[in-house]
Order: C-alpha cells, then sequence, then structure tokens
C-alpha cells in the first residue's frame, strides 16, 4: 500500500515538472560573495563558456579571494541543472575522512574532545575534494578547457589583489592560530602580524597549483609529483595522509532531492548534505498552512516549530549515503510532515525535551555560496568551503592553499557539539573515507514562470536561512531584498530562536515569549546569502548579494 502510494505520489510529481527547455533569458546572472569572483564568471561567459564554466571561474577566484571561506584545499557541493537535457545533478566533492582516521585522535587524555585538534593543524583536514570538482565540472559539463576557465584565478593568484575588511577581520580572529604554521603566516601574516587593508596578497604558489590542475587536470593534483609534495608536506606537520588517500578522492555524482512546493518544483542538496532533507521536511509542514495570509508572530511560530522538528531528524538520522542508511524518502514525504504538522500547537511552543532526540547551538562563521544562470537557462547554485575561517589554518609550503578543518564537521565524538553546536551519533561518527555531515544547501526553485538560485554560509543556520529566503520569495521578495532580510533560527535543542539584532519588534519578542519561545539575540549578523531569480514571463533576471558581506557583487548582463 505504502509502496502504491509511493508510486502514485512519484507519477504526480513527474508529470508536475515544469517544461521550460524552449525558453531562454538571453542574460546572465551571477551573483557572488566577491565582485572579482562575479567578474571571472562573467570574463569566462565572453569567452563562449555556459554556466558551468563560469561556475569553474567563480569557485576558483573565490579560492583566491576569499581563502578564509573556501579554497583548493577544501571542498563544495555544485548543484546543476543542464537545460540540453533537463539533467539536474548534484556534484559531491565534499571532503573525505583519511584512511588513517581514527577518533581517538580527536580525544585528550581524560578521553575528552580536543577541539584544538579537531578544528586547527592538519588532524583537521580532510581530503580535499575542490580540485575534483573543478576538473570534473569542466570536463562533463563546459564547453571550454580548464585553461580558459582558470585563467582568471591563476591571474588573481599571481598578480595580487586586496583582500577586503572581512577577510582582514577572519585574518584577526585566526591569527594566533595562523602563527603556530610557518607556512601559513608566511603567506598571511607578512612581518608576523595581520596586514592593514591596501595590503596586496600576491600567491605564486597558488597560481602554480591551479596551472597544474589546468594542464594535468584529476591525476594532476591527487596523484604524481604533486601529491607526493602534498602528502609528504601534511606528515612533516604532523598529519595523517597518504598517496592512497589521495589517489582515491572522486567526485560522486548524487541525485537532488526533489519535492513540490506550492506549485514549484524545489531541486536541493542530498547526503552528505542534511540540507535538503531538513528543507523539505520544513516545506512540507508549512505547506500545510496559509502562509500568505498568516503574518507576524503567529507565522514566526509556526516556521519555527517547523525547524524545530527537522533539526531533531538531522542529527538522529543523517550521514554519508554510502556508509549510512537512511529513511530519506520517508523522511521528505508530505505524509511524514502532516505528522509532524499535527504535533504543532497553534499558540504554544512544543518544549524541545518533549520530542525524542537530541541536539545544540550553532555559529556561522565563514564558507561562501554563488548562483548562476546563464543566457541559455542553466543554472548553478554552488555552496564551497574550508569550515572555519582560514579553514585548518595550516598550509603546505609550495602549494599556496589553506587545508580545511571539515573533520570537525563529523561528531568526532557521540553527543559532544561540533564548532556549530551540532551534535550527532554513529550516523555521523568520523572513519575512514567517510565524508562529514554538511548543513550547505544550494538549492533551485523552479516554477511554470519564474525560477531561484539561493544557498549561504552560516553552519549549522545555513538551512534556516535558505528556508526563510525561499519563503520571503514566494511573499513577491526581489533576491537583494531576500538576501538582506533579518534572520531568526531554531535547530532543536538549545530551545531557543537565535535572532539578529532587530529581527523582531519588542511587541514581537513578548508574544512569541508568551507563547513559551526563548529568544537569544547575537551580537553579530549571520550569513552571506547569493541568490538569482529569473521571471520567465517579463524575461527579467535579477541578482542579489547580501549587503552583510562587503564585497558582495550580483549582476546581470
Ligand atoms: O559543511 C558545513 O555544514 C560547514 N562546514 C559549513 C561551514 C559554514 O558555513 C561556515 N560559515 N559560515
Amino acid at each position: 500500500m505504502m509502496q502504491l502510494r509511493r508510486y502514485f505520489l512519484a507519477c504526480v510529481l513527474v508529470l508536475a515538472l515544469p517544461v521550460h527547455a524552449a525558453e531562454k533569458p538571453g542574460k546572465a546572472a551571477i551573483a557572488s560573495a566577491h565582485k572579482l569572483a562575479t567578474e571571472a564568471g562573467f570574463e569566462v561567459l565572453g569567452m563562449g563558456g555556459n554556466a558551468f564554466d563560469a561556475a569553474v571561474a567563480v569557485s576558483a577566484a573565490l579560492s583566491v579571494v576569499e581563502p578564509q571561506s573556501s579554497g583548493i584545499g577544501g571542498g563544495a557541493f555544485f548543484l546543476l541543472h543542464r537545460v540540453s537535457d533537463g539533467r539536474q545533478v548534484m556534484l559531491d566533492a565534499r571532503e573525505m575522512a583519511p584512511g588513517a582516521t581514527d577518533a581517538r585522535q580527536y580525544l585528550d587524555a581524560k578521553g575528552e574532545l580536543d577541539r584544538d585538534k579537531s578544528v586547527n593543524g592538519p588532524l583537521a583536514a580532510g581530503i580535499p575534494g575542490e580540485p575534483a570538482a573543478l576538473v570534473w565540472m569542466a570536463e562533463h559539463y563546459g564547453k571550454l578547457p580548464l585553461k580558459k576557465s582558470l585563467a582568471p584565478a591563476i591571474r588573481l593568484a599571481r598578480n595580487g589583489f586586496a583582500p577586503d575588511a572581512r577577510s582582514l577581520m577572519f585574518l584577526g580572529l585566526r591569527k594566533d592560530v595562523i602563527a603556530r604554521d610557518p607556512g601559513a603566516s608566511a603567506l598571511f601574516l607578512p612581518k608576523g602580524t595581520v596586514p592593514v587593508q591596501g595590503w596586496v596578497l600576491k600567491n605564486p604558489d597558488l597560481a602554480k597549483t591551479l596551472e597544474i590542475i589546468a594542464d594535468k587536470g584529476h591525476a594532476g593534483f591527487y596523484s604524481g609529483e604533486y601529491a607526493t609534495k602534498l602528502v609528504d608536506g601534511v606528515k612533516k606537520i604532523g598529519g595523517n595522509w597518504s598517496l592512497d588517500d589521495l589517489a582515491r578522492y572522486q567526485v560522486k555524482e548524487r541525485e537532488p532531492i526533489v519535492f513540490q512546493y506550492r506549485g514549484h518544483q524545489v531541486v536541493t542538496a542530498p547526503p552528505p548534505s542534511s540540507g535538503g532533507i531538513a528543507l523539505a521536511e520544513m516545506l512540507n509542514i508549512l505547506q500545510g498552512y496559509d502562509l500568505s495570509k498568516i503574518r507576524g508572530v503567529e507565522r514566526t511560530h509556526l516556521v519555527v516549530e517547523a525547524m524545530r522538528r527537522a533539526y531533531r531528524d538531522r542529527a538522529e538520522y543523517l550521514g554519508d549515503p554510502d556508509f549510512v542508511k537512511m529513511p530519506v524518502a520517508e523522511l521528505i514525504s508530505p505524509l511524514y510532515a502532516a505528522g509532524l504538522r499535527a504535533s504543532i500547537h497553534p499558540k504554544k511552543a512544543t518544549p524541545s525535551d518533549s520530542l525524542p532526540g537530541f541536539m545544540a547551538p550553532a555559529q556561522g562563521t565563514d564558507t561562501t555560496h554563488f548562483s548562476i544562470i546563464d543566457a541559455d537557462g542553466n543554472l548553478v547554485a554552488a555552496t564551497q568551503t574550508v569550515n572555519l575561517p582560514y579553514g585548518a589554518a595550516v598550509v603546505v609550503p609550495g602549494t599556496g592553499f589553506l587545508l580545511n578543518n571539515e573533520m570537525d564537521d563529523f561528531a568526532l565524538k557521540a553527543g559532544v557539539p561540533n564548532a556549530y553546536g551540532l551534535v550527532g551519533g554513529d550516523a555521523n561518527a568520523p572513519r575512514p573515507y567517510r565524508r562529514p555531515l554538511s548543513s550547505m544547501t544550494p538549492t533551485f526553485v523552479v516554477g511554470p514562470e519564474r525560477t531561484l538560485v539561493i544557498g549561504t554560509p552560516g553552519g549549522s543556520r545555513i538551512i534556516t536561512m535558505v528556508l526563510e529566503g525561499i519563503l520571503a520569495w514566494f511573499d513577491g521578495d526581489a533576491p537583494q531584498k531576500l538576501v538582506d532580510n533579518k534572520r531568526y533560527h531554531h535547530q532543536f535543542l538549545p530551545d531557543v530562536i537565535s535572532i539578529e539584532k532587530d529581527t523582531f519588534s519588542l511587541d514581537e519578542r513578548k508574544q512569541l515569549q508568551q507563547m513559551g519561545h526563548t529568544l537569544s539575540e547575537g551580537e553579530r549578523p549571520w550569513g552571506f546569502m547569493n541568490a538569482v531569480d529569473w521571471n520567465r514571463q517579463s524575461g527579467e533576471l535579477r541578482g542579489g548579494s547580501d549587503s552583510r558581506g562587503v564585497s558582495g557583487t550580483a549582476l546581470v548582463k
């Protein structure tokens, strides 16, 4: 019976797919966290490239100009929609745990999690996926050779650029850890200190690394001379990578999570991201209310209750799909959401400890997202990261890139929060060759008349930010407005609604408290959302880059 129902649902979904293969925007839109990266994308479109070539250019340029957020030593998810055949796929270029991974490496003598080891230095680093993704995307989806699509990034690395105030602010935050590593401090702390604005960062080693990738493709980075240099360098500073780890690394093509919301198809990130499943749960719950008529506190309450329930399931079930069996079809089904919806009281908060399961708080720090629609209507939503700002804060001399600290995204010790306050258990335990669970949620929303491409950094808050962005888009907000909107977040435990300054009025806060909610206002804003949309009726393309980031740039041309 259940199977029949699923078959019926699948048929309805297929029939409901919006058809727009013949339509073209005629222009392109790119929104990214840095002007130089957005421009790199347009440069490559100008050479005759498509959205996927532009994504290679933007991604690689961000790796150069936003070293605090992402890089060649990190990982990424690229969500792609190809117009020519309607293919929708997510390239999983998430970092992979090295073969020597052993959870005990991250514990101190008393058996407690040693946070320094899980986020600083080479043990924090998974095997990078970013180089593999650039090559895969160019070879399988692009029109141009890597020599062309990587040219802007190579130029930026070699000629230099002036890091923006945000980069320097994060450098200040991570200065003490960077100072411990000769490779990282030679690059980022000239004269032993954080440089002032106007300083030009030239990175010829990174230019050479990118050239090797452009010349020799995947093998140029993951095997041979370059791999030997990298593995030796990692070992020398206390890491445990092997040549076999690098040789094993592969991009995985994953089928996206797809579901319907208010007559639109939502295409989003599958595991090892938790984002798409949580987004589906939340939107499926909210689909049962007429949100176009429900405003203010009443609406916030319902959205928070949806968040609370989805984040409970995240900790319980999700991990690397190649290692862990997950009830994905159930979690994203409207029937399951209906059950969750029925447990929501319209006027009273559900205490998280009355629901089964566990989880804790989160902080957004850095990572980066960009969104592209090209003149043919190809779409790319990409979120890429080295995890915390400046990753593990180590650079193998001669490579020019920081290693990530993505190992901290595993539940290194069951039930003990990671840097974002997220906890987990077996499903996300560190094991050789596993990919750590992520919150990165690159997403498309495709309706009969319009398309949205959206995503953001922000640690565990990524998923609720994408949710709020989508809800605002359905309310009629333009991309620039929806990326700038004030935010709120709930992740089951701690049982609080985190808010930015001025998210709610005093009166709204009082009403939410009367419903049983606890509010916690943070010092800093969070996220750096970049979104583009296309209205097929009017032909208009629009972009929005979060005003919270200083160099974010959305262009349409
Ligand atoms: O994959 C994840 O979920 C995290 N490593 C993302 C980190 C992040 O977004 C930090 N940024 N603001």
